[in-house]
């Protein structure tokens, strides 16, 4: 399998109604991210398989707030290719580590977390709407292998 991984382009309103319609971010929110790019689109071939979007915590902190990967394309390692093209960028910045979340039961994303070398930093109680909360990790980028993505 052939999958390159691109910043999103502003421009390709295909993309946004296809990033829109996967992200629970608002139209306004995705532009705004996308200008700023923190929108890593994966394709294969024309088709779009996959989306990552970053976000800054305090303005001066890197937060992921996104993953997806469609469901026929999982487990090929493509949302690990897309963190691994954010994580590229923010060493290159000179960032230290990111910080990602998920909800307490989410044992997917626990999973995939865990695979990506990310560590359990802390948890916000009662975050939720549901009263559960929310798990928050943290991915030192200096531990990362030297290696490419697997997709
Ligand atoms: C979570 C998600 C982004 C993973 O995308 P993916 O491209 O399939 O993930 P990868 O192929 O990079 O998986 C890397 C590793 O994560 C772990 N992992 C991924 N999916 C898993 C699953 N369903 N069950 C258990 N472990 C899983 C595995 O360790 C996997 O490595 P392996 O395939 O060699 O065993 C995808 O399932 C998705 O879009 N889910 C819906 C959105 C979502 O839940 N997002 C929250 C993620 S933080």
């Amino acid at each position: 399998m052939s999958v390159t991984i691109q910043g999103a382009d502003a421009a390709d309103n295909g993309l946004l109604e296809w990033c829109l319609e996967r992200d629970y971010a608002s139209q306004e929110q995705l532009e705004r991210a996308t200008h700023q790019g923190l929108v890593l689109v994966a394709r294969e071939r024309e088709t779009h398989v996959g989306l990552l979007r970053g976000s800054w915590l305090h303005e001066v902190v890197p937060m992921l707030a996104l993953v997806w990967v469609e469901g026929r394309s999982r487990r090929m390692g493509i949302a690990a290719a897309l963190l691994d093209a954010w994580c590229r960028q923010l060493s290159s910045a000179g960032h230290p580590f990111l910080l990602s979340s998920s909800t307490d039961g989410e044992s997917l994303s626990a999973a995939w977390h865990a695979s990506c070398g990310f560590e359990r930093c802390g948890e916000i109680r009662d975050y939720n709407e549901d009263g559960s909360d929310e798990l928050l990790y943290r991915l030192r980028l200096s531990d990362r292998s030297a290696a490419g993505p697997s997709a």
